[in-house]
Protein backbone atom coordinates (compact mmCIF):
# COMPACT_ATOMS: atom_id res chain seq x y z
CA UNK A 1 0.00 0.00 0.00
CA UNK A 2 1.23 3.28 -1.11
CA UNK A 3 2.65 5.44 1.92
CA UNK A 4 0.15 7.99 3.15
CA UNK A 5 1.64 11.55 3.36
CA UNK A 6 0.25 14.87 4.03
CA UNK A 7 -2.59 15.67 1.06
CA UNK A 8 -3.24 19.02 0.51
CA UNK A 9 -6.70 19.30 -1.42
CA UNK A 10 -7.68 22.74 -3.57
CA UNK A 11 -10.74 24.68 -1.82
CA UNK A 12 -11.69 25.68 -4.86
CA UNK A 13 -11.79 22.40 -7.34
CA UNK A 14 -10.68 19.73 -4.88
CA UNK A 15 -7.74 18.87 -6.63
CA UNK A 16 -5.62 16.81 -4.73
CA UNK A 17 -1.82 17.22 -4.38
CA UNK A 18 0.82 15.65 -2.72
CA UNK A 19 3.30 18.28 -2.58
CA UNK A 20 1.96 21.83 -1.74
CA UNK A 21 2.34 24.12 -4.36
CA UNK A 22 1.18 28.17 -4.81
CA UNK A 23 -1.01 27.12 -7.51
CA UNK A 24 -3.49 24.96 -8.56
CA UNK A 25 -2.53 23.19 -11.74
CA UNK A 26 -6.47 22.11 -12.34
CA UNK A 27 -8.71 25.24 -12.42
CA UNK A 28 -6.05 27.86 -12.00
CA UNK A 29 -6.05 29.48 -8.51
CA UNK A 30 -3.71 31.00 -6.58
CA UNK A 31 -3.38 30.10 -2.46
CA UNK A 32 -6.33 28.15 -2.91
CA UNK A 33 -4.44 24.77 -1.73
CA UNK A 34 -4.80 23.80 2.45
CA UNK A 35 -3.89 20.53 4.35
CA UNK A 36 -6.33 18.08 5.29
CA UNK A 37 -6.50 14.68 6.13
CA UNK A 38 -6.65 11.76 3.86
CA UNK A 39 -10.22 10.81 3.05
CA UNK A 40 -10.76 7.82 5.07
CA UNK A 41 -11.73 4.82 3.22
CA UNK A 42 -15.88 4.91 3.32
CA UNK A 43 -16.64 2.18 5.89
CA UNK A 44 -17.42 -1.35 4.31
CA UNK A 45 -17.22 0.56 0.84
CA UNK A 46 -14.10 -2.32 0.28
CA UNK A 47 -13.74 -5.87 1.81
CA UNK A 48 -16.65 -5.58 3.98
CA UNK A 49 -19.11 -7.16 0.55
CA UNK A 50 -19.70 -10.43 1.22
CA UNK A 51 -20.24 -10.60 -2.83
CA UNK A 52 -24.06 -11.69 -2.38
CA UNK A 53 -26.45 -9.94 -4.68
CA UNK A 54 -28.28 -8.04 -3.37
CA UNK A 55 -28.75 -4.77 -5.57
CA UNK A 56 -31.99 -5.13 -7.61
CA UNK A 57 -32.64 -4.59 -11.06
CA UNK A 58 -35.45 -2.81 -12.57
CA UNK A 59 -37.26 -2.74 -16.09
CA UNK A 60 -37.41 1.01 -17.51
CA UNK A 61 -40.44 0.17 -18.80
CA UNK A 62 -41.86 -0.96 -15.52
CA UNK A 63 -41.07 2.02 -13.82
CA UNK A 64 -43.31 4.20 -15.91
CA UNK A 65 -46.33 4.34 -13.25
CA UNK A 66 -43.53 5.61 -10.33
CA UNK A 67 -41.90 8.47 -12.09
CA UNK A 68 -44.91 10.07 -14.67
CA UNK A 69 -46.86 11.09 -11.51
CA UNK A 70 -44.05 12.46 -9.17
CA UNK A 71 -45.39 15.89 -9.08
CA UNK A 72 -43.11 19.14 -9.01
CA UNK A 73 -43.04 20.94 -5.59
CA UNK A 74 -44.17 24.20 -7.29
CA UNK A 75 -42.99 27.44 -4.77
CA UNK A 76 -45.02 29.61 -6.91
CA UNK A 77 -41.90 31.96 -7.40
CA UNK A 78 -42.65 32.30 -11.27
CA UNK A 79 -38.91 33.27 -11.54
CA UNK A 80 -37.69 30.73 -9.53
CA UNK A 81 -40.05 27.44 -11.08
CA UNK A 82 -38.80 29.08 -14.40
CA UNK A 83 -35.30 28.11 -13.50
CA UNK A 84 -35.66 24.93 -12.23
CA UNK A 85 -37.58 24.01 -14.64
CA UNK A 86 -41.36 23.84 -13.41
CA UNK A 87 -40.67 23.30 -9.29
CA UNK A 88 -38.32 21.39 -7.34
CA UNK A 89 -38.56 17.55 -8.05
CA UNK A 90 -38.88 15.68 -4.96
CA UNK A 91 -36.04 13.15 -4.17
CA UNK A 92 -33.46 15.50 -6.11
CA UNK A 93 -30.38 17.79 -4.53
CA UNK A 94 -30.65 20.87 -5.73
CA UNK A 95 -27.29 23.37 -5.18
CA UNK A 96 -27.20 27.11 -5.27
CA UNK A 97 -24.42 29.05 -5.55
CA UNK A 98 -23.56 32.98 -5.32
CA UNK A 99 -21.58 35.57 -3.84
CA UNK A 100 -22.05 36.24 0.16
CA UNK A 101 -24.88 39.00 0.52
CA UNK A 102 -25.84 37.86 -2.88
CA UNK A 103 -29.20 37.11 -1.28
CA UNK A 104 -29.48 33.26 -1.45
CA UNK A 105 -30.98 33.45 2.24
CA UNK A 106 -33.78 35.45 1.65
CA UNK A 107 -34.62 33.68 -1.76
CA UNK A 108 -34.47 30.57 -0.08
CA UNK A 109 -36.86 31.62 2.87
CA UNK A 110 -39.06 33.48 0.56
CA UNK A 111 -39.72 30.23 -0.96
CA UNK A 112 -39.69 27.92 2.00
CA UNK A 113 -42.63 30.25 3.39
CA UNK A 114 -44.28 29.96 -0.17
CA UNK A 115 -45.02 26.47 0.22
CA UNK A 116 -45.51 26.20 3.98
CA UNK A 117 -48.04 28.50 3.60
CA UNK A 118 -49.62 26.49 0.77
CA UNK A 119 -49.46 23.08 3.18
CA UNK A 120 -46.21 21.94 2.51
CA UNK A 121 -44.10 20.55 5.17
CA UNK A 122 -40.38 22.41 4.78
CA UNK A 123 -37.50 22.83 7.03
CA UNK A 124 -34.82 25.44 6.50
CA UNK A 125 -31.79 24.39 8.49
CA UNK A 126 -29.18 27.71 9.08
CA UNK A 127 -25.86 26.97 10.55
CA UNK A 128 -24.72 30.56 9.76
CA UNK A 129 -27.78 32.30 11.76
CA UNK A 130 -29.50 31.34 14.74
CA UNK A 131 -33.27 30.75 14.46
CA UNK A 132 -34.34 34.03 16.25
CA UNK A 133 -32.06 35.44 13.69
CA UNK A 134 -33.57 33.85 11.02
CA UNK A 135 -36.86 34.74 12.57
CA UNK A 136 -35.99 38.42 12.37
CA UNK A 137 -35.31 38.68 8.71
CA UNK A 138 -38.49 36.77 8.20
CA UNK A 139 -40.69 38.98 9.73
CA UNK A 140 -38.78 42.37 8.73
CA UNK A 141 -40.20 40.43 5.03
CA UNK A 142 -43.26 40.24 6.27
CA UNK A 143 -43.16 36.28 6.05
CA UNK A 144 -43.10 35.35 9.80
CA UNK A 145 -45.99 33.94 10.01
CA UNK A 146 -45.53 31.15 7.35
CA UNK A 147 -45.60 27.60 9.00
CA UNK A 148 -41.85 26.80 8.09
CA UNK A 149 -40.01 24.66 10.44
CA UNK A 150 -36.37 26.28 11.77
CA UNK A 151 -33.09 24.56 12.78
CA UNK A 152 -30.05 25.80 13.93
CA UNK A 153 -27.60 22.90 13.39
CA UNK A 154 -24.46 22.54 11.66
CA UNK A 155 -23.75 18.54 12.29
CA UNK A 156 -25.70 16.18 9.24
CA UNK A 157 -25.53 13.72 11.46
CA UNK A 158 -27.92 15.15 13.62
CA UNK A 159 -29.52 16.84 10.81
CA UNK A 160 -30.20 13.53 9.48
CA UNK A 161 -31.49 12.16 12.35
CA UNK A 162 -34.09 15.13 13.03
CA UNK A 163 -35.21 14.94 9.59
CA UNK A 164 -35.80 10.95 9.61
CA UNK A 165 -37.88 11.29 13.17
CA UNK A 166 -40.78 11.17 11.29
CA UNK A 167 -40.91 15.08 9.96
CA UNK A 168 -41.17 13.37 6.28
CA UNK A 169 -40.62 17.31 4.99
CA UNK A 170 -41.11 17.87 1.12
CA UNK A 171 -38.36 20.68 1.10
CA UNK A 172 -34.96 20.75 3.09
CA UNK A 173 -32.51 23.55 2.75
CA UNK A 174 -29.47 23.59 4.07
CA UNK A 175 -27.91 27.46 4.74
CA UNK A 176 -24.92 26.77 3.95
CA UNK A 177 -23.15 23.51 3.26
CA UNK A 178 -20.03 24.83 3.59
CA UNK A 179 -20.78 25.01 7.51
CA UNK A 180 -21.41 21.64 7.80
CA UNK A 181 -19.66 19.09 9.15
CA UNK A 182 -19.83 15.34 9.61
CA UNK A 183 -18.46 13.48 12.79
CA UNK A 184 -17.10 10.17 10.14
CA UNK A 185 -14.58 12.67 8.29
CA UNK A 186 -11.71 14.22 9.94
CA UNK A 187 -10.85 17.41 8.44
CA UNK A 188 -12.07 21.09 9.60
CA UNK A 189 -15.97 22.06 9.01
CA UNK A 190 -15.32 24.11 5.14
CA UNK A 191 -12.53 21.96 3.70
CA UNK A 192 -13.24 20.03 0.91
CA UNK A 193 -13.19 16.82 2.37
CA UNK A 194 -16.10 17.86 4.95
CA UNK A 195 -18.26 19.71 2.30
CA UNK A 196 -18.17 16.44 0.20
CA UNK A 197 -18.82 14.07 3.29
CA UNK A 198 -21.69 16.38 4.23
CA UNK A 199 -23.41 16.84 1.04
CA UNK A 200 -22.95 12.96 0.35
CA UNK A 201 -24.68 12.62 4.00
CA UNK A 202 -27.38 14.67 2.54
CA UNK A 203 -27.62 13.38 -0.46
CA UNK A 204 -28.33 10.52 0.48
CA UNK A 205 -31.16 11.38 3.04
CA UNK A 206 -32.85 13.18 0.24
CA UNK A 207 -32.54 9.99 -2.21
CA UNK A 208 -33.97 7.95 0.46
CA UNK A 209 -36.28 9.55 2.10
CA UNK A 210 -37.82 11.83 -0.97
CA UNK A 211 -37.23 14.86 0.13
CA UNK A 212 -36.42 17.78 -2.23
CA UNK A 213 -32.81 18.89 -0.63
CA UNK A 214 -31.52 22.40 -1.68
CA UNK A 215 -28.01 23.07 -0.49
CA UNK A 216 -26.34 26.61 -0.22
CA UNK A 217 -23.39 27.18 -1.00
CA UNK A 218 -20.91 30.27 -1.07
CA UNK A 219 -18.81 31.15 -4.21
CA UNK A 220 -15.73 32.33 -2.34
CA UNK A 221 -12.75 33.74 -4.30
CA UNK A 222 -10.01 33.74 -2.00
CA UNK A 223 -9.88 30.29 -1.28
CA UNK A 224 -10.14 30.14 2.36
CA UNK A 225 -13.21 27.67 2.59
CA UNK A 226 -14.29 25.34 0.08
CA UNK A 227 -15.60 26.74 -2.98
CA UNK A 228 -19.24 25.17 -3.96
CA UNK A 229 -17.55 23.59 -7.15
CA UNK A 230 -16.73 20.84 -5.39
CA UNK A 231 -20.28 18.69 -4.39
CA UNK A 232 -21.51 20.20 -8.73
CA UNK A 233 -20.71 16.94 -9.71
CA UNK A 234 -22.83 15.31 -6.89
CA UNK A 235 -26.10 17.20 -7.14
CA UNK A 236 -28.90 16.94 -9.67
CA UNK A 237 -29.32 20.83 -10.50
CA UNK A 238 -26.97 23.48 -9.98
CA UNK A 239 -28.31 26.90 -10.03
CA UNK A 240 -26.00 30.61 -9.59
CA UNK A 241 -27.27 33.72 -8.14
CA UNK A 242 -25.46 36.25 -9.35
CA UNK A 243 -26.04 39.92 -9.19
CA UNK A 244 -23.78 43.28 -9.18
CA UNK A 245 -23.76 45.22 -6.05
CA UNK A 246 -24.06 48.40 -7.73
CA UNK A 247 -27.69 46.96 -8.98
CA UNK A 248 -30.79 45.85 -6.68
CA UNK A 249 -31.06 43.44 -8.88
CA UNK A 250 -30.33 39.63 -9.31
CA UNK A 251 -30.14 37.06 -12.08
CA UNK A 252 -30.67 33.54 -11.28
CA UNK A 253 -29.23 31.05 -13.49
CA UNK A 254 -29.11 26.95 -13.80
CA UNK A 255 -26.09 25.69 -14.72
CA UNK A 256 -26.82 22.41 -14.53
CA UNK A 257 -30.06 20.84 -14.16
CA UNK A 258 -31.05 17.23 -14.69
CA UNK A 259 -34.62 17.67 -15.07
CA UNK A 260 -34.84 20.64 -17.21
CA UNK A 261 -33.30 23.11 -19.57
CA UNK A 262 -30.12 25.59 -18.43
CA UNK A 263 -30.47 28.31 -20.47
CA UNK A 264 -33.50 30.17 -18.30
CA UNK A 265 -32.95 33.03 -16.49
CA UNK A 266 -35.21 34.49 -13.35
CA UNK A 267 -34.84 38.05 -12.97
CA UNK A 268 -35.23 39.49 -9.46
CA UNK A 269 -35.16 42.94 -7.19
CA UNK A 270 -33.37 42.89 -4.20
CA UNK A 271 -36.10 45.33 -2.08
CA UNK A 272 -36.43 46.17 1.15
CA UNK A 273 -38.68 43.65 2.02
CA UNK A 274 -37.31 40.97 0.57
CA UNK A 275 -36.16 40.25 -2.99
CA UNK A 276 -39.67 40.91 -5.41
CA UNK A 277 -39.89 38.74 -8.93
CA UNK A 278 -39.47 41.35 -12.59
CA UNK A 279 -41.48 39.75 -14.79
CA UNK A 280 -40.60 42.14 -17.29
CA UNK A 281 -36.85 42.33 -17.34
CA UNK A 282 -36.55 44.12 -20.49
CA UNK A 283 -38.30 47.11 -19.35
CA UNK A 284 -35.87 47.26 -15.95
CA UNK A 285 -32.45 46.95 -18.43
CA UNK A 286 -33.70 49.35 -20.34
CA UNK A 287 -34.20 51.64 -17.78
CA UNK A 288 -32.24 54.98 -17.55
CA UNK A 289 -31.38 54.94 -21.27
CA UNK A 290 -29.29 58.05 -22.18
CA UNK A 291 -31.12 58.03 -25.67
CA UNK A 292 -29.42 60.91 -27.37
CA UNK A 293 -25.68 59.50 -27.09
CA UNK A 294 -23.86 57.79 -29.60
CA UNK A 295 -22.34 54.09 -28.62
CA UNK A 296 -25.35 53.00 -28.04
CA UNK A 297 -28.06 50.17 -29.51
CA UNK A 298 -30.39 48.08 -28.36
CA UNK A 299 -29.92 44.09 -28.33
CA UNK A 300 -33.45 41.85 -28.87
CA UNK A 301 -32.20 38.85 -27.09
CA UNK A 302 -33.77 35.79 -25.79
CA UNK A 303 -32.97 34.59 -22.47
CA UNK A 304 -34.21 30.16 -22.08
CA UNK A 305 -37.77 30.74 -23.69
CA UNK A 306 -38.08 34.52 -22.64
CA UNK A 307 -37.18 37.37 -24.71
CA UNK A 308 -35.09 40.08 -23.19
CA UNK A 309 -34.30 43.29 -24.50
CA UNK A 310 -30.84 45.02 -23.22
CA UNK A 311 -28.75 48.22 -24.24
CA UNK A 312 -25.41 47.81 -25.38
CA UNK A 313 -22.75 50.49 -24.94
CA UNK A 314 -19.41 50.61 -27.02
CA UNK A 315 -16.95 53.68 -26.50
CA UNK A 316 -14.37 53.58 -29.18
CA UNK A 317 -11.59 56.15 -27.91
CA UNK A 318 -8.23 57.03 -29.30
CA UNK A 319 -5.65 55.38 -27.56
CA UNK A 320 -2.31 56.62 -26.09
CA UNK A 321 -1.33 53.31 -25.99
CA UNK A 322 1.19 51.69 -27.76
CA UNK A 323 -1.52 48.34 -27.26
CA UNK A 324 -4.80 49.74 -27.47
CA UNK A 325 -7.60 48.43 -24.56
CA UNK A 326 -10.08 46.04 -24.95
CA UNK A 327 -12.37 45.68 -22.33
CA UNK A 328 -15.77 44.05 -21.96
CA UNK A 329 -18.47 43.48 -19.43
CA UNK A 330 -21.20 41.25 -19.98
CA UNK A 331 -19.82 39.81 -23.40
CA UNK A 332 -17.16 37.39 -24.43
CA UNK A 333 -13.97 39.15 -24.92
CA UNK A 334 -13.01 36.97 -28.19
CA UNK A 335 -16.55 37.85 -30.08
CA UNK A 336 -15.55 41.40 -29.36
CA UNK A 337 -12.06 40.90 -31.02
CA UNK A 338 -14.15 38.72 -33.82
CA UNK A 339 -16.55 41.37 -34.51
CA UNK A 340 -13.68 44.43 -34.71
CA UNK A 341 -11.75 42.77 -36.93
CA UNK A 342 -14.72 41.83 -39.27
CA UNK A 343 -15.47 45.88 -39.32
CA UNK A 344 -11.70 46.56 -39.82
CA UNK A 345 -11.38 43.77 -42.88
CA UNK A 346 -14.97 44.33 -44.81
CA UNK A 347 -16.09 47.49 -43.08
CA UNK A 348 -13.30 49.63 -43.40
CA UNK A 349 -13.05 50.88 -40.23
CA UNK A 350 -9.76 51.99 -38.72
CA UNK A 351 -9.59 50.55 -34.91
CA UNK A 352 -5.63 49.56 -34.49
CA UNK A 353 -5.33 53.50 -32.69
CA UNK A 354 -8.39 53.35 -30.42
CA UNK A 355 -9.22 52.15 -27.26
CA UNK A 356 -12.59 49.92 -27.52
CA UNK A 357 -14.78 49.40 -24.17
CA UNK A 358 -18.33 47.57 -24.26
CA UNK A 359 -20.41 46.99 -21.61
CA UNK A 360 -24.29 45.37 -21.61
CA UNK A 361 -26.40 47.85 -19.53
CA UNK A 362 -27.38 46.61 -16.58
CA UNK A 363 -25.28 43.57 -15.25
CA UNK A 364 -26.37 41.01 -17.57
CA UNK A 365 -24.46 38.92 -19.34
CA UNK A 366 -25.04 37.88 -22.88
CA UNK A 367 -24.29 34.76 -24.62
CA UNK A 368 -25.92 34.85 -28.16
CA UNK A 369 -23.71 35.17 -31.10
CA UNK A 370 -27.21 37.08 -32.43
CA UNK A 371 -25.77 40.06 -30.27
CA UNK A 372 -23.20 40.85 -32.80
CA UNK A 373 -25.61 42.76 -35.40
CA UNK A 374 -26.25 45.39 -32.16
CA UNK A 375 -22.46 45.17 -30.99
CA UNK A 376 -21.18 46.15 -34.52
CA UNK A 377 -23.81 48.84 -34.45
CA UNK A 378 -23.09 50.21 -31.24
CA UNK A 379 -19.10 50.15 -32.24
CA UNK A 380 -19.35 52.05 -35.27
CA UNK A 381 -21.66 54.46 -33.91
CA UNK A 382 -19.41 55.61 -31.07
CA UNK A 383 -16.36 55.87 -33.44
CA UNK A 384 -18.28 57.93 -36.09
CA UNK A 385 -20.27 60.00 -33.42
CA UNK A 386 -23.56 59.42 -35.32
CA UNK A 387 -26.26 58.32 -33.01
CA UNK A 388 -28.68 55.59 -33.70
CA UNK A 389 -32.25 55.47 -34.08
CA UNK A 390 -33.68 54.81 -30.52
CA UNK A 391 -36.82 53.44 -31.13
CA UNK A 392 -34.65 50.59 -33.51
CA UNK A 393 -33.60 46.96 -31.77
CA UNK A 394 -31.06 45.13 -32.92
CA UNK A 395 -30.15 41.16 -33.89
CA UNK A 396 -28.16 39.07 -35.77
CA UNK A 397 -25.14 37.29 -35.74
CA UNK A 398 -22.06 38.23 -37.88
CA UNK A 399 -19.91 35.86 -39.85
CA UNK A 400 -15.90 35.85 -40.41
CA UNK A 401 -16.82 36.66 -44.00
CA UNK A 402 -18.89 40.04 -42.95
CA UNK A 403 -22.06 38.63 -43.78
CA UNK A 404 -25.16 38.89 -41.04
CA UNK A 405 -26.91 35.64 -40.50
CA UNK A 406 -30.35 34.99 -39.42
CA UNK A 407 -30.87 33.81 -35.93
CA UNK A 408 -33.37 32.17 -34.30
CA UNK A 409 -36.92 33.24 -32.78
CA UNK A 410 -36.91 36.38 -34.63
CA UNK A 411 -40.76 36.53 -34.21
CA UNK A 412 -40.34 36.56 -30.32
CA UNK A 413 -37.83 39.23 -30.34
CA UNK A 414 -39.74 41.61 -32.54
CA UNK A 415 -42.98 40.98 -30.59
CA UNK A 416 -41.16 42.39 -27.30
CA UNK A 417 -39.49 44.92 -29.16
CA UNK A 418 -43.07 45.85 -30.38
CA UNK A 419 -44.61 45.81 -26.85
CA UNK A 420 -41.78 47.78 -25.29
CA UNK A 421 -42.81 50.70 -27.95
CA UNK A 422 -39.81 50.29 -30.31
CA UNK A 423 -41.12 51.11 -34.14
CA UNK A 424 -37.81 49.29 -35.98
CA UNK A 425 -35.65 46.49 -36.28
CA UNK A 426 -32.75 45.89 -38.09
CA UNK A 427 -31.95 42.69 -38.63
CA UNK A 428 -30.47 39.88 -40.73
CA UNK A 429 -31.64 39.48 -44.79
CA UNK A 430 -32.58 35.78 -44.78
CA UNK A 431 -34.38 34.13 -42.83
CA UNK A 432 -38.13 33.72 -42.68
CA UNK A 433 -39.61 33.22 -39.37
CA UNK A 434 -40.28 37.11 -39.00
CA UNK A 435 -43.96 36.60 -38.27
CA UNK A 436 -45.62 39.61 -39.12
CA UNK A 437 -42.93 41.66 -37.30
CA UNK A 438 -44.90 42.41 -34.72
CA UNK A 439 -45.80 45.95 -36.75
CA UNK A 440 -42.13 46.98 -36.68
CA UNK A 441 -40.37 48.27 -39.96
CA UNK A 442 -38.14 45.86 -40.69
CA UNK A 443 -34.75 46.89 -41.80
CA UNK A 444 -32.90 43.83 -43.49
CA UNK A 445 -28.87 43.73 -44.04
CA UNK A 446 -27.12 41.28 -45.23
CA UNK A 447 -23.73 42.47 -44.76
CA UNK A 448 -21.92 44.35 -42.41
CA UNK A 449 -20.72 47.15 -45.13
CA UNK A 450 -24.64 47.86 -45.37
CA UNK A 451 -25.02 48.67 -41.93
CA UNK A 452 -21.79 50.54 -41.98
CA UNK A 453 -22.91 52.72 -44.84
CA UNK A 454 -26.35 53.15 -43.11
CA UNK A 455 -25.07 54.21 -39.67
CA UNK A 456 -22.82 56.75 -41.58
CA UNK A 457 -25.58 57.76 -44.04
P1 LIG B 1 -28.71 37.22 2.17
O1 LIG B 1 -29.94 36.54 1.70
O2 LIG B 1 -28.38 37.12 3.61
O3 LIG B 1 -27.46 36.81 1.30
P2 LIG B 1 -26.68 35.41 1.23
O4 LIG B 1 -27.51 34.40 1.93
O5 LIG B 1 -26.55 35.16 -0.25
O6 LIG B 1 -25.36 35.63 1.85
O7 LIG B 1 -28.90 38.74 1.76
C1 LIG B 1 -28.15 39.69 2.38
C2 LIG B 1 -28.29 41.05 1.71
O8 LIG B 1 -29.58 41.33 1.26
C3 LIG B 1 -27.96 42.06 2.77
O9 LIG B 1 -26.89 42.85 2.26
C4 LIG B 1 -29.19 42.85 2.96
C5 LIG B 1 -30.02 42.58 1.76
N1 LIG B 1 -31.45 42.51 2.06
C6 LIG B 1 -32.29 43.48 1.63
O10 LIG B 1 -31.87 44.46 0.99
N2 LIG B 1 -33.63 43.39 1.90
C7 LIG B 1 -34.15 42.36 2.61
O11 LIG B 1 -35.36 42.32 2.83
C8 LIG B 1 -33.26 41.35 3.06
C9 LIG B 1 -33.77 40.19 3.84
C10 LIG B 1 -31.93 41.45 2.77
MG1 LIG C 1 -27.03 33.52 3.78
Amino acid sequence: MAKRGPTYICQACGAVYHRWQGKCDACGTWSSLSEEAQAAPVPGARGASSGRARGRVFALEGLKGETQDAPRIVSGIGELDRVTGGGFVPGSVLLIGGDPGIGKSTLLMQACAALASAGRRVVYVSGEESTGQVRLRAERMGLSEAPVELAAETNVEDIVATLGQGLRPALVVIDSIQTMWSGEVESAPGTVTQVRGSAQALIRHAKTSGACMILVGHVTKDGQIAGPRVVEHMVDAVLSFEGEGAHAFRILRGQKNRFGATDEIGVFEMTGKGLSEVSNPSALFLAGRDQAAPGAAVFAGIEGTRPVLVEIQALVAPTSLGTPRRAVVGWENSRLSMVLAVLETHGGLRLGQHDVYLNVAGGLRVNEPAADLAVAAALVSSLTGAILPPESVYFGEIALSGAIRPVSVAAARLREASKLGFEAALMPAGGADAGDGGGLALRRFGHVTELVADIAA
